[in-house]
């Protein structure tokens, strides 16, 4: 079961996944492409689909929902991500807002999804009952968080700036709080969405190189969060070393990753 965190931390992440938005559009979320297109494979989206990403980042996972056809809104706490969301899909509808605190009124949205993002709101709870809220009776709602970390090789990379962390409260979730399919379910549960199907999606993380890879890698939250608390050398150090055992003779590299998803009915 996932711990209430601090109440209301769009602002802060805002400033945290605002810090590096290109890299993070150009890299991290262009390199999660697969991922979506899989994800999308398991729901219903047709011409006409109206179709919430809540938390859409920089709108990868829009842009290829507008592509089948989907009338597409995105919602994110980034201005930075959602500017570019808007120039990759001018059609869509981008906002700036909360997931705790949806700008849209109930049962409008046949499909929405939560692309790891649910469980960065302070309260994770309350923004998937928002979910449900906006989403018509019937409707999926789709959540992607971590896979599960054991013999998973990127857990090593997301452990790497444990050091170099603010110490987290004991009862903080930290990334794999909802990873558990049983943790996921009950999640979805308490949010009072019906869970249908869980299941995994295997999408090894390529950078070409080492210098890409520390950009991708230094545009996420927690990245900024340890570089503010410590250096921008400290983090590039921490995980230019966890990534050695990565390194493919081409001097690329190739980092195992995993994701769980769990749609739920409405
Ligand atoms: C890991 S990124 C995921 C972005 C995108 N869905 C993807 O798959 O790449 C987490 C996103 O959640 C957004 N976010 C975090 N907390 C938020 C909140 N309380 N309200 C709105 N957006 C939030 C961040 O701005 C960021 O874009």
């Amino acid at each position: 079961m996932i711990t209430k965190q601090n109440p209301r931390t769009a602002e802060t992440n805002a400033r945290l996944w605002g810090a590096n938005a290109k890299d993070w559009a150009e890299i991290q979320e262009e390199g999660y492409r697969s991922v979506y297109i899989k994800a999308f494979d398991r729901v219903s989206i047709k011409p006409g689909t109206v179709y919430l990403d809540a938390g859409c980042g920089a709108g990868v996972a829009a842009q290829i929902a507008a592509e089948r056809g989907a009338r597409v809104t995105g919602l994110d706490a980034t201005p930075n991500l959602l500017a570019i969301a808007r120039r990759c899909v001018p059609n869509g509808d981008f906002q700036v807002g909360d997931l705790e605190q949806l700008p849209f009124p109930d049962k409008q949205f046949d499909l929405v999804t939560g692309f790891n993002s649910f469980q960065y709101a302070g309260n994770p709870e309350i923004a998937l009952d928002e979910a449900r809220r906006v989403s018509k009776t019937g409707a999926h709602v789709l959540i992607m968080v971590w896979g599960q970390p054991d013999g998973m090789e990127f857990t090593s990379l997301l452990a790497a700036l444990r050091h170099l962390l603010p110490p987290s409260p004991p009862e903080a979730p930290g990334p794999f709080a909802l990873s558990d399919e049983a943790a996921l379910r009950a999640f979805a549960t308490n949010a009072g969405l019906e869970p249908l199907d869980v299941f995994d999606i295997n999408s090894p993380r390529r950078y070409p190189s080492l210098s890409v890879a520390l950009r991708g890698l230094c545009s996420a939250a927690n990245a900024i969060r340890a570089i503010e608390n410590s250096s921008e050398t400290a983090v590039n150090e921490a995980y230019t070393e966890a990534l050695k055992p990565f390194r493919q003779s081409d001097g690329s590299y190739r980092i195992g990753a995993t994701f769980r998803c769990l749609i739920t009915r409405v």
